[in-house]
């Protein structure tokens, strides 16, 4: 792993990420709950360890978005595992009502308190944070109806806070927090790959693909023959794939680096079927 965290689009380089933490814990400040999302296909190496310290222990709502995409059984064991979690589709599902009641149900005890004190309104605040690519930006479109601006992926941008009313007692600030990908586990670094969270190059793709179709073998037993007509076990499972979907070269010879990323494409774009790539750790 490349020791500078450097990331094609994102130089996620110490001083970086020193700048980004200090404006999201400005940020974090002014908000009564932070809406983390996280990838359903990889709930745990998709989060950030440092987002409870940079929060001082705010209430948390996780949202493992791209729902749509992972394995439907381990979502339900995944969502039970989070204490506050909610199954997103935010491409594709009207998530707005969904997660105003939950903000609601979560601050229950904070809204009975400012009831009690007379505050008749209060008006609850939220922020959105997450890794790249994790559909920050589709989420937030996706509650306020309307585009706002692109999540910023350069740490330490700083530009005026906007709150977007969501509803009467719910307010979304526009711009989510992006937090840093975990690099400190070659798992998790190779599970982000896997998802195409991080770059290409940080990984060998050959070693990300052969893990990949290990891990279906395993967990996911007859799908990767029922996508491509052959026989899992095999030794020479990558050859006969790359030959009965003849990737080839013009000389009829196995087209190595050309299968590689086609396999590599199918298992981000869910050709081979809606898959977990992280079970719950007992
Ligand atoms: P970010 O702000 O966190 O960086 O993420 P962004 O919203 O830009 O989303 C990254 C990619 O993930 C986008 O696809 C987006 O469409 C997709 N996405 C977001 N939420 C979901 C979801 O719940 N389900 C699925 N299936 N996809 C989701 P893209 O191919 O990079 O862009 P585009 O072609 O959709 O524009």
């Amino acid at each position: 792993m490349n020791s500078e965290y450097s990331y094609k689009n994102i130089n996620w380089f110490p001083g970086h990420m020193a700048k980004a933490r200090r404006l999201m814990e400005e940020q974090l400040k002014l908000v009564d709950i932070v809406i983390e999302l996280r990838d359903a296909r990889i709930p745990e190496a998709s989060g950030n360890p440092l987002l409870k310290e940079l929060s001082k222990n705010k209430p948390v709502l996780i949202i493992l978005n791209k729902a749509d995409l992972s394995d439907p059984n381990k979502n339900e064991i995944w969502k039970d595992y989070f204490d506050n979690c909610l199954l997103v589709d935010s491409l594709n599902e009207n998530i707005t009502k969904t997660i105003v009641d939950e903000v609601k149900r979560i601050l229950k005890d904070k809204l009975d308190k400012a009831k009690a004190r007379g505050i008749r309104k209060k008006v609850l605040r939220a922020m959105v944070v997450g890794i790249p690519n994790v559909g920050k930006s589709t989420f937030i479109n996706n509650i306020v109806k309307r585009k706002v601006a692109k999540a910023e992926n350069r740490p330490g941008v700083t530009k005026a806070l906007q709150w977007i009313k969501i509803n009467e007692d719910v307010e979304l600030l526009d711009t989510p927090g992006v937090l840093w990908p975990k690099f400190e586990n070659q798992e998790d670094a190779r599970l982000l790959a896997l998802i195409g969270s991080i770059n290409d190059e940080v990984l060998n793709k050959e070693e990300l693909v052969i893990f990949g179709l290990n891990y279906l073998k395993e967990n996911y037993k007859g799908l990767i023959s029922k996508r491509y007509e052959v026989d899992e076990n095999s030794d020479d499972l990558i050859d006969d794939i790359a030959k009965k979907k003849m990737w080839l070269t013009n000389n009829n010879k196995i087209d190595y680096k050309k299968t590689i990323d086609l396999l590599l494409k199918d298992i981000r774009s869910n050709k081979i079927g809606r898959i977990t790539w992280q079970d719950v750790r007992e």
